[in-house]
């Protein structure tokens, strides 16, 4: 026996207790006390088995720390089809999450019982695989083929009911896991229940699997797990024996663990974990955050309230005028609707939020007790530096000033109070109840108790939270900044925005970089422009006009109907502007730019080295701390495939050498846009990867 399973006998029953904190992870010491723990039960002659899990939950799946490293046997499928085998009457019970391998042991037991609140499902295509110990054979042999195929290809969890009524579980009961479940096997006993092996139940009817295979593959926007899942049950299905049908489910099961998808799933799972777990804030504890108040509510400043009232934390919005006040209600209460339309809070809670924990004023001494203010006004430093000084002035002791700016400098707002230790930079992104990243910007004075409050806000507003250096942009609109020049160059020098779009949608990107800016607004981009020639470009930068042609004319995209794309009313997405190709054409002949072609791999190489060329100077520069906080801020702000895990762990899988000589290449026609980011340079001459950074940082 190991020590992460704890052999116990109560009568005839053999109780085996998993043992593995936090979540029970099917690893080898466990997959060897559980073989360990039957083959003992069955020696001592007891009569059944009981296996439940110790602490917050029954078996949350396999290990996924072995994953990629050699296996070690007992093998997970090979467990479960020994428990299946069994002679004893083999009994589960379920409490917490009992996911992917989890679940695939409990359809390997005889019997299941779980507590009320219990969890389960098969997550596996999360993380780029498909169950591959049974789940794919047995769940539908419970459960019918749709119902296996609706929870295997979407990996949703269901709860204990619904697990019920599909046949899933066999019983319900309140209490310990290991006191229903001996209840349960001692009732099995007395009632002389016989061994009932999933496995051995009739296969599951087939369905058109073709069609299902085409129509997940399509939903999957290029991740193939999903549609890979389609297979295996099909093989549950159609197979002549269980066996014939574990032996297709381990052959596809393979093929996945040996994608660059499952790299980068995985990669996502565990960087999500990591990304808000900084060093120097261990034992540091955040300041207490009771209240908060909002100063201007716009676009951010009303989701930013949603997002927080939402949480519970009641909220004081500053406006500059009762009328702007009534607007920024009307928006909060627009955005509550939604939520309320969806079922994610009750009427009851929807009243409380808006007219209970809600406040709006225009007088700054109504921000006089609250624990943080984040202020969201216009893009101006001038205006920002009047609301910090007077909020300064108003704010109690120890309360923190944040501002949620997308690319001013925040020493500088901080330099204006007589507090910069209290002031941080919070940056929300559009739209901030919906949108999960929350960049938490770190000025030279911040606290570091501030840090860790800055932190504790995202996770009690469920957010993804990066630490983010002070620069332009900080870590995600500065790197969105550079690739989204890369594709302005690429078309002024041959390609279309349609082909970028389609270019990019099909390397996995949830819309286009052109698509995006007719969905933000092209007046947002034409008032940087004006202001970065204002300033004063470098000569040796390009520039171009023609969608500020389009700007004057008055399209900015699909609030006004036009833009790259034309929208009509009622349709979703547009269709091609044929404007836009005649300015691009006269621009290109008035700079004297002879058009060429471009195939869409060397669109998504140019595109992606940009992204990783100015990622890696954001890693270099201290700005993001490990190159999984790119990876994370590209990945839930960007849209950014998360089956290829983030854009450096993109640059890992390609291979950094191959990256750099794109930006060689690049640069022989244009150096001062690409050159190469130090960093990337030092990793290539050393062998190392941006990866090597991360496990040395984390
Ligand atoms: N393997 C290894 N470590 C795991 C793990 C797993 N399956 N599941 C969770 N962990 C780790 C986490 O990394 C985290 O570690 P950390 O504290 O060092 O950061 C710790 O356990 C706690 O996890 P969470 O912070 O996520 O805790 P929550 O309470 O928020 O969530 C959970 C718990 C719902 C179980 C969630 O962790 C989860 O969804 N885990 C993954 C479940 C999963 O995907 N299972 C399928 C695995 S693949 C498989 O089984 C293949 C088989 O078919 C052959
Ligand atoms: P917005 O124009 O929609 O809203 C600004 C609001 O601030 C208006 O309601 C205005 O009445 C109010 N306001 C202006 N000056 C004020 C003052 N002195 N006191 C009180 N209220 C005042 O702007 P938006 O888009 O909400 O942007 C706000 C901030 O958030 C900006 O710093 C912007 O850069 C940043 N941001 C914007 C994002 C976006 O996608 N729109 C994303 C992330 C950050």
């Amino acid at each position: 026996m190991t020590d992460a399973i704890g052999y116990e006998r109560i009568g005839d029953i053999a109780v085996l207790k998993a043992q593995n904190p936090p979540v029970n992870a099917l690893g080898f010491d466990i997959r060897t006390g559980l073989l360990a723990g039957v083959e003992r039960a069955e020696q001592e002659g007891a009569k059944a088995v009981l296996i439940y899990g110790e602490g917050r939950t029954y078996f949350a799946g396999a290990d996924i720390k072995e994953f990629g490293k050699p296996p070690v046997g007992p093998f997970l499928p090979d467990l479960c089809n020994r428990i299946e085998a069994s002679p004893l009457i083999i009994v589960s019970a379920l409490h917490g999450t009992a996911l992917g391998g989890g679940l695939e042991v409990a359809l390997a037991s005889h019997y299941r019982i779980a507590t009320p609140s219990a969890k389960m499902g098969l997550p596996e295509v999360h993380l780029g695989i498909l169950p591959g110990a049974g789940g794919t054979q047995r769940l539908p042999r419970v459960a019918g083929t749709q119902k296996a195929l609706e929870m295997i290809t979407s990996g949703r969890q269901v709860g204990a009911k619904e697990a019920l009524e599909a046949g899933i579980i066999d019983k319900i009961a309140e209490g310990e896991p290991r006191d229903i479940g001996l209840a349960y096997a001692q009732e099995l006993l007395e009632q002389g229940a016989s061994r009932r092996a999933v496995g051995e139940m009739p296969a599951p009817e087939a369905i058109d699997f073709d069609t299902l295979y085409g129509s997940t593959l399509k939903k999957g926007r290029g991740q193939l797990s999903p549609a890979t899942c389609v297979r295996a049950v099909q093989a549950a299905a159609e197979s002549d024996s269980l066996e014939a049908g574990l032996k297709r489910e381990r052959e596809l099961f393979m093929e996945l663990m040996n994608s660059d998808q499952r790299l980068g799933l995985i990669h996502a799972f565990f960087s999500e974990r990591a990304v808000s777990k900084l060093p120097e804030l261990k034992g540091i504890a955040p300041r207490e955050l009771a209240s908060i108040g909002v100063i201007g509510g716009g676009t951010m400043g009303a989701g930013i309230a949603t997002a927080a009232l939402l949480s519970g934390l009641p909220v004081v919005m500053l406006e500059m005028t009762e009328e702007a006040a009534e607007a920024a209600k009307g928006r909060i209460i627009g955005n509550l609707q939604g939520a309320l339309k969806r079922g994610k809070i009750s009427e009851a809670q929807f009243t409380t939020l808006t007219e209970e924990i809600l406040t709006l004023s225009t007088d700054y001494a109504a921000l006089s007790d609250v624990d943080l203010v984040i202020e969201a006004v216009f893009e101006e430093m001038s205006v920002k530096k009047v609301v910090f000084g007077k909020l300064d002035a108003v704010c109690k002791k120890g309360a923190i000033l944040a501002s949620n700016t997308s690319y001013l400098d925040v020493n500088e707002i901080a330099a204006c109070t007589s507090r910069p230790e209290d002031v941080i930079g919070l940056h929300f992104f559009s739209p901030a109840h919906v949108m999960k990243l929350l960049e938490v910007v770190v000025a030279d004075k911040t606290a570091l108790d501030v840090v860790a409050t800055g932190f504790a806000l995202g996770q009690r507003l469920k957010k993804i939270s990066v630490r983010a250096g002070v620069c332009d942009g900080f870590i995600g609109n500065r790197i969105l900044a550079t690739y989204r020049k890369a594709a302005d160059h690429m078309i002024l020098d041959g390609a279309s925005p349609y082909q970028i779009d389609k270019a990019l949608t099909e390397f996995g990107f949830a819309m286009g970089p052109f698509a995006v800016a007719d969905l933000a607004g092209l007046d947002i981009g034409w008032a940087m422009r004006k202001r970065k020639r204002a300033e004063g470009m470098d000569p040796r930068e390009r520039d171009s006009s023609y969608v500020d042609k389009m700007c004057e004319a008055g399209n900015f995209g699909q609030k006004t109907g036009k833009g790259y794309y034309v929208y009509e009313a009622g349709k979703r997405g547009g269709t091609p502007n044929p404007e836009v190709s005649d300015l691009i054409a006269a621009e290109r002949a008035e700079k004297g730019i002879t058009p060429r072609a471009f195939t869409d791999e060397e669109i998504v190489t140019r595109y992606m080295a940009a992204m990783v060329n100015e990622a890696a100077k954001v890693v270099g520069e201290g700005i993001a701390r490990r190159p999984l906080d790119v990876d994370m801020t590209l990945l839930f702000g960007y849209g950014f495939p998360r089956y290829r895990g983030g854009p450096l762990k993109w640059a890992d899988i390609e291979g950094l050498d191959k990256v750099l000589a794109t930006i060689k290449t690049a640069a022989q026609e244009d150096d001062y846009f690409w050159e190469p980011a130090p960093l990337l340079e030092k990793l290539v001459a050393e062998g190392r990867s941006f990866d090597d950074l991360n496990k040395e940082n984390s």
